[in-house]
């Protein structure tokens, strides 16, 4: 299978939302992952989709910006990949390129509540065990986290919260006329 990885297109979204109705079903909102993501947008910059040569999605992954007790993070998901074509390294590809573009962007923690078989090998580590935790119900097994920097975990620790957006994507706010008044 022929694929590459390419920033999230613009026609995705519409496309995004069927895709992880299809690998996810219906009842994923009620995730505490998803109280996280309620209302705030995605990091643009992490967002990835994996097309096929002529242009057709088949695969996606987006972060969210989230803070631990202050701190800010990264929240790693939804990652899916169209049903016909799992098993064929799409998954991993979108993980490995979006991480590597999260470090070079200079994010320093990222967490993620899934499978601790697929995450490991990219370098996720019990959460839980760090001193974190979900502001909701998790399967602690899942929870995971992973430095970007080394150190990065060091004295990190507390409840995880809703993030803000990284500067670079704050959209700016509409200058406003200030009169000033002579004295
Ligand atoms: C999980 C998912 C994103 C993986 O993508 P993919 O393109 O199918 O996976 P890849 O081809 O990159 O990787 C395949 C490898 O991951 C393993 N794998 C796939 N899903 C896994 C899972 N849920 N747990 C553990 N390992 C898994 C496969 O056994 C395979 O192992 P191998 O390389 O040793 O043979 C995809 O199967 C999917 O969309 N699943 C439904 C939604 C989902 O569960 N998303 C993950 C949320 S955390």
């Amino acid at each position: 299978m022929t694929f590459t990885i390419v920033p999230e297109r613009a026609d995705d979204a519409a496309l995004i939302t069927p895709l992880l109705d299809r690998t996810f079903g219906f009842d994923r909102t009620r995730k505490t992952v998803y109280r996280l993501r309620e209302g705030a947008d995605p990091v643009a910059a992490l967002c990835f989709s994996a097309v096929a040569g002529d242009g057709g999605l088949l695969g996606s992954i987006r972060y969210w910006p989230i803070a631990i007790a202050g701190t800010p993070a990264i929240l790693l998901g939804p990652l899916a990949v169209e049903p016909a074509l799992q098993g064929q390294g799409i998954g991993k590809a979108l993980v490995r390129h979006s991480l590597d573009a999260a470090e070079k962007a200079g994010h320093r923690i990222c967490v993620v509540v899934g499978d601790p078989g697929y995450y490991r090998p990219f370098g996720f580590i019990s959460a839980s065990a760090q001193g974190l935790s979900l502001p909701g119900p998790v399967e602690p097994e899942r929870f995971q986290v992973k430095a970007l920097r080394d150190g990065a975990l060091e004295k990190v620790y507390g409840v995880i919260g809703r993030g803000q957006a990284p500067e670079a994507e704050v959209k700016p706010a509409r200058r406003r006329r200030v009169r000033r008044s002579v004295a």
